[in-house]
């Protein structure tokens, strides 16, 4: 199995959400470290831990290949925005990723496309590379309107970009009937479809640098379906919440993702 010639790797990383302290973020990622040295080479392993952890996390995986992301960040450089970190705070870190648009955010902090695509702008000024989420909700799959959906938080979120600026963006499709506790996973034939749709999207709004961009998916990953995703058309990567929170599940599957494209 190789990655997608045109996106080049393979993308797989896990969102801790508001998980882990700071001591079972070290321990984690030590074992990840490690885990990482013997992993294919076109493998691009990511972590995305609390605010609070970033800095000694980054500290620790200084020399490692596993790269450091932070799940939100405001769009100015500073200001009177109480409770809110910055591209400028987060880039003196070193970080590589930003999350932006996860659907928690959507649906408890009110975030809409017009702020995520400020923040995408503020992301990419500062050199980090904005980890875009979409996806539509339970309600909008039955009403038939998931392209539109898709097209609407596209073409808002990443206006404005240059083709060039585009090729730093990530995508994860992640419906919102997928993600967490009460989530069902997507059927691996539903997300070909949809990443075929947003691959279209991206090609139609960045020409050939649409294809260069990296589509993940996430929403309900496990140890039992994630290697059904990997052979689907577009999906390159996944994005892993619950299932990769424990060091030992989250090795075993990146070891099975090392072997099948060692084959
Ligand atoms: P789960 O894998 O726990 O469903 O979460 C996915 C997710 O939200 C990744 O950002």
């Amino acid at each position: 199995m190789a990655p997608d010639a045109r996106v080049g790797k393979l993308w797989i990383g896990t969102n801790w959400k508001m998980h882990k302290t700071l001591a079972e973020g070290q321990a984690y990622c030590s074992e990840l470290m490690r885990v990482a040295e013997n992993l294919h080479p076109d493998i691009e392993l990511f972590v995305i831990p609390p605010h609070t952890h970033l800095h000694a996390l980054k500290t620790l995986m200084a020399r490692s290949r596993v790269r450091l992301g932070a799940q939100n960040m405001h769009w100015e450089d500073e200001g009177p925005y109480t409770g809110e970190i910055s591209p400028r705070m987060l880039a003196e870190i070193g970080l590589d990723l930003i999350e932006l648009g996860h659907s928690e955010r959507r649906q408890y902090y009110n975030e809409n496309d017009a702020d995520i695509n400020r923040k995408v702008h503020a992301a990419l000024s500062h050199n980090l590379r904005p980890l875009v989420c979409v996806g539509e909700t339970a309600e909008q799959r039955k009403f038939g309107i998931t392209e539109e959906v898709l097209a609407i938080q596209l073409k808002i979120g990443l206006s404005g970009l240059s083709r060039e600026q585009a090729e730093q963006v990530l995508i994860a499709y992640e419906p919102v009937w997928a993600i967490g506790a009460g989530g069902v996973a997507a059927e691996p034939g539903y997300v070909e479809d949809v990443h075929g749709c947003i691959r279209r999207l991206l090609a139609a709004l960045f020409g050939e640098s649409g294809h260069r961009i990296p589509i993940l998916y996430g929403g309900s990953v496990s140890e039992s379906n994630f290697e059904t995703y990997l052979d689907r058309r577009n999906v390159n990567g996944l994005f892993i919440g619950r299932a990769a929170w424990d060091i030992g599940r989250f090795s075993r599957m990146l070891l099975a993702v090392h072997r099948r494209m060692s084959a």
